[in-house]
């Protein structure tokens, strides 16, 4: 019996990978430094817990419409258009288990087989998986690093478009690099996707974890929204990776078919927790601003210890929780090829755990320097120091 043949198609996270392998050198009583997976290990606000158990306890364990409560779609139509200063209605959001789902639905709405479509790489891994499983060419743009961080290589974005491109995937606060637009190269962005008439997926699960000033979307650039759809997502702002709680949010016509593909594939999202959510989103925001103090603290240690390490120099990210510091001088110094024989060498070593550049799409050819990733949202500050230090003897050695 044979499976089938798209199948060869499929990727997966292969960060998952990292983490049995960290699990597997646990089990053997090491104390590992987990920066490897981007989950939060930091308590869900206490009012959604309630609100939840709440909903349970009033009965709503059935199902509801495809497309979400009502009162959900309304209050997060309200959320996301209030803070970007845009103005949606439910009719223009779609419920979802989590924010990953709206990657492939999104594909599945705007993407014929065979269509190009621009991906960011490094970029989160599911991109490259959606796009070709579903029988079109992940493309992939990049970045270049600067004194602040990264940027887009807006020529590399520019030259890799042609008559097939269909859409454009922007995943401004980036994981794993951390990237955050400025408003000019946003704008850019924008003016390639309004002049080759290319459908926009703003991947936002970060849109939230913001250490300061006043986070953007490209969806406000006149005639953006109109082609833009709106990655939400509760994981990262609540603290809620295993709850499985996102939104579709953009044009009606995308909506219309995101919800019916919904309805085929998990009839809809747990109807308790879109009960409890209503509340939570339309209300209370101690629990974000909690968070981020939390995971400001991590950041700020993280990068301290990384700078600390001769031969890394990493800017602070002003959002996510990844940092994505080039190793290339310690590569030569260890005279390793292959970044992923820093990170097997490096648990063995010191028990710290990361990912590299290669769990974040193909690299693409020509690619000289080499990168690590850190995910701060799961270690305590004291943990993230004593991981440090433990690194900065192996990295100088
Ligand atoms: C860039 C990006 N998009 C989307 C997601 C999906 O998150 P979730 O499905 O938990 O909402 C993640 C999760 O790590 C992510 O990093």
């Amino acid at each position: 019996m044979q499976l089938a043949k798209q199948l060869s198609k499929l990727g997966t996270e292969t960060a998952f990978a990292v983490s049995a392998a960290a699990a597997a050198w646990a089990a053997k009583g090491n104390k590992v430094y987990p920066f490897h997976l981007g989950d939060i290990n930091i308590a869900t606000p206490n009012n959604i817990v309630e609100a939840t158990i709440k909903a349970i306890a009033d009965g709503y364990t059935g199902y509801c419409p495809g497309g979400g409560v009502m009162a959900l779609r309304d209050a997060i139509a309200q959320d996301v258009g209030s803070k970007r200063g845009l103005s949606y209605s439910a009719e223009n959001v779609s419920i979802q288990p989590g924010g990953k789902p709206v990657i492939g639905k999104f594909i599945m709405a705007v993407m014929n087989p065979g269509d190009e479509v621009l991906y960011p790489n490094p970029g989160y891994p599911i991109y490259e998986s959606q796009i070709e499983y579903h029988g079109g060419s992940a493309v992939p743009y990049g970045y270049v690093e600067t004194a602040d961080g990264f940027a887009l290589d807006l020529d590399g974005l520019k030259a890799s478009i042609t008559p097939k491109t269909t859409a454009l995937i922007y995943n401004n606060y980036q994981n794993p690099n951390g990237a955050q637009s400025s408003r000019a190269e946003m704008e850019v962005v924008a003016q390639l996707a309004l002049e080759y008439d290319l459908w926009v997926l703003a991947d936002d699960a970060y849109y939230e974890i913001q250490y300061s000033g006043t986070p953007m979307t490209i969806a406000d650039i006149p005639g953006m929204k109109e082609r833009t759809v709106i990655l939400y997502t509760c994981s990262k702002r609540f603290a809620m990776t295993g709850w499985r709680l996102g939104a579709a949010i953009g044009p009606t016509n995308v909506i219309d078919v995101i919800n019916k593909l919904n309805t085929n594939i998990e009839s809809c999202t747990p109807h308790f927790i879109q009960r409890a959510m209503v509340e939570a989103i339309a209300g209370d925001t101690s629990g974000p601003d909690h968070i981020l103090a939390v995971l400001r603290q991590r950041r700020d240690a993280c990068v301290a210890g990384l700078n600390a390490i001769d031969g890394i120099n990493v800017a602070t990210p002003n959002s996510t929780f990844y940092i994505f510091p080039n190793v290339t001088s310690i590569m030569a110094r260890k005279g390793f090829s292959d970044v992923n024989q820093l990170m097997n060498e490096a648990l063995i070593e010191t028990s710290v755990s990361f990912c590299t550049r290669k769990h974040f799409g193909r690299p693409v050819a020509g690619e000289k320097d080499h990168y690590i990733r850190f995910a701060y949202s799961g270690i305590e500050v004291a943990d993230i120091n004593e991981g440090m230090a433990k690194l900065k003897t192996y990295f100088e050695r």
